[in-house]
């Protein structure tokens, strides 16, 4: 049975302005990983890193900082940063695909150098001051990579193996790969939280029923689109189009007076609406004019009439990207 749920670091969406107000509207998530930063040689904490993971600005929730390097002595540097803030754990990204991220040997870039990985993580579980759990794909390009990959994972006391189910070349699409995921579980020494693709209750009891050892669970963009879900997990009721409303209305005050002007927050209120749109039944023609809008006030009136006219679903459909 399932009995930790995270919320997952959605870089530039779930962000600390984010976690905070989606926690006070409808919570239920176990811990809120924040999205990866990424320290350089020069071991410096930059405002916006230290805004993100500011103990008090993340409203007392039970949080993850996540780095991203390839770089023993700054994972090391990083995880004090975290220590000293109070953490209790620190995570490691091997999972980000994105090109320019991999093109460094970082990120899910990382999974193509086990060797190197290997002496990193001869270094870090050397001398780290944390519990150290990892963010990680499958590999590259082919899912039989992981293989390899476990061996290593064994070898050291990772706290938790969170593995998203796809392979870097993959990114955010396509079927995950279940077959390949049970044999992870089976052969992890560590434990292991799955990752990829739940959107709904009944994916989530679905996940239960095939791994019945399995104790922890991830959830990222299912959570945006459909922000009661862990709620529901829990036993408790859909959103509403009340709380929805005061959820949308909220955030967007929120980040206008993180921000101090209106453009980015509306900015910011369409890459949620990106994923929220998939509450709403017949959304194709307001989801237009919400990927569009041009102003502010565009934004308010694409918003309102997705509230006032579009029928609300009990579940997230679609795919989410
Ligand atoms: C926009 C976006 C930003 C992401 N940022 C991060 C990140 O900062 N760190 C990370 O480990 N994964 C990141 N991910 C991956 C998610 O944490 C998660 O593994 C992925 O979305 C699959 O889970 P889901 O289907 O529940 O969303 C990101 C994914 C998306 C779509």
């Amino acid at each position: 049975m399932i009995r930790r749920y995270d919320f997952a670091p959605l870089d530039g969406i779930t962000k600390v302005v984010f976690r905070r107000v989606w926690a006070a509207h409808f919570g239920g998530a176990d811990r809120y990983f924040i999205p990866f930063f990424s320290p350089t040689c020069h071991h410096i904490l930059t405002d916006r890193d230290r805004r993100e993971m500011d103990p008090a600005g993340n409203g007392g929730l039970s949080s993850v900082p996540q780095v991203m390097t390839r770089c023993a002595a700054d994972f090391l540097w990083a995880a004090e940063q975290v220590a000293d803030m109070g953490y209790p754990e620190v995570n490691l990204n091997l999972g980000c695909p994105s090109g320019t991220v991999t093109a460094k040997g970082k990120g899910a870039g990382f999974l193509a150098r086990p060797e190197e990985l290997e002496r990193f993580f001869d270094e870090v579980f050397a001398g780290v001051c944390l519990p150290v759990s990892v963010k990680t794909r499958l590999g590259v390009s082919d899912p039989e990579e992981f293989g390899r990959l476990l061996e290593i994972y064994n070898r050291y006391p990772i706290a938790c193996l969170i593995i998203h189910a796809r392979v870097r070349d993959e990114k955010y699409r396509g079927p995950v790969h279940l077959e390949k995921f049970a044999q992870a579980l089976a052969a992890s020494k560590n434990p292991v939280c799955y990752n990829g693709d739940l959107r709904t209750v009944e994916e989530v009891r679905a996940m239960e029923a095939r791994f019945p050892t399995l104790d922890a669970a991830m959830i990222g963009r299912g959570a945006v689109a459909d922000p009661a879900l862990f709620r529901k997990l829990r036993g408790g009721p859909a959103a509403t189009r009340e709380e929805l409303q005061e959820f949308t209305r909220d955030l967007f005050g929120e980040y206008q007076a993180f921000y101090g002007q209106v453009g980015p927050a509306a900015q910011r209120m369409r890459e949620v609406w990106f994923y929220l749109i998939h509450l709403f039944e017949d959304a194709e023609r307001l989801n237009k004019k919400m990927r569009r809008f041009k102003s502010p006030g565009e934004y308010e009136t694409a918003e309102a009439a997705i509230f006032a006219e579009l029928p609300l679903r009990d579940h997230a459909e679609g795919d989410l990207v």
